[in-house]
């Protein structure tokens, strides 16, 4: 049977002035080193493993959505996506390419399993898809096809960690369901610590960023007994970026193994983490 099949997943920081790094080839500088080599690893398993879609969560910033209506969750089901100059001093990306009959699908299994998400035909996507996507893939042109799928981050309330996993849980499934032999990656962007904001501007907590990175991979259950407020105080005020990585993991459906991992206090005021997992089907469905 043909099937779509989920390879792994991919998590990365998002920090604006990494597309500036990028643009002024900054790669080998003391400062960038440490955290571009983390995706020498990345690059090396996706020339392995050549996906054809990325899904990928991610929150908007103020650029497609702003405070007076933001909705929780959004997929993008365009055919291209184009982004626009934030004000980051950053080159604009080219546009990417989208597969709308997969975000249909999706939308379709999200509604069906009860999550109410908003459609976006036209959506412009901001610097947390560009950045980490010129970073995955820095060639010429863009090797895959994108599915959006926006998580509110920015406006209180936010979804909690538990309504993302399963989110992530039945995109997964969905995933699963479509019937067309896709290599599918999922990527969550953001985090890990950092607050932008207030008094604590600048706040990194190592400790709890080394939990996270430890716990997420067996048992991401564990971590939704944390609520957004004990998030806040542990991670900072933009650290609820991780909720993108959280939908990120439940998309995966199997036996989850981490493959590389690269952590690196600061890039701008984040602690910054690049992931990849491996996600391996079960036996069971194996055989079935
Ligand atoms: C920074 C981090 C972010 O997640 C973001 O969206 C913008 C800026 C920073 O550390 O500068
Ligand atoms: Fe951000």
């Amino acid at each position: 049977m043909t099937m779509a099949a989920i390879i792994g997943g991919i998590g990365t920081t998002h920090v604006p002035s990494i597309g500036k790094a990028i643009a002024e080839k900054k790669h080998n500088d003391p400062y960038w080193k440490p955290f571009f080599k983390g995706f020498d690893y990345v690059h090396y398993w996706l020339a392995r493993t050549k996906p054809d879609v990325a899904v990928v969560f991610y929150n908007d910033h103020g650029l497609n959505f702003f405070l007076d209506k933001l909705p929780t969750f959004a997929v993008g089901a365009a055919n291209e996506y184009c982004s626009a100059d934030e004000g980051w001093g950053i080159p604009v990306a080219r546009p990417i390419p989208g597969d709308a009959a997969l975000s249909w699908h999706l939308i379709n299994a999200l509604v069906a399993d009860e999550f109410d998400v908003t459609t976006c035909q036209g959506m412009l996507i901001d610097h947390a898809i560009t950045i980490p996507m010129t970073l995955i893939w820095p060639g010429p042109s863009w090797p895959v096809r994108i599915v959006p799928i926006e998580i509110n981050t920015v406006q209180h309330p936010l979804p909690t960690l538990a309504r993302c996993l399963k989110l992530g849980r039945s995109i997964g499934r969905a995933i699963e369901s479509y019937g067309q032999n896709l290599r599918v990656v999922v990527i969550g962007t953001g985090g890990l610590s950092h607050q932008l904001d207030g008094t604590r501007a600048g706040f990194i907590n190592k400790e709890f960023d080394k939990l996270c990175l430890d716990t997420i991979v067996g048992e991401p259950e564990a971590l939704t007994r944390y609520s957004i407020h004990d998030w806040v105080q542990l991670s900072g005020s933009q650290g609820v970026e991780f909720l993108n990585w959280t939908a990120m993991r439940g998309a995966m459906t199997g036996r989850v193994s981490e493959l590389s991992r690269n952590y690196h206090i600061p890039i701008s005021n984040t602690a910054a983490a690049t992931v990849v997992y491996e996600n391996r089907r079960e036996r069971a469905r194996e055989a079935a």
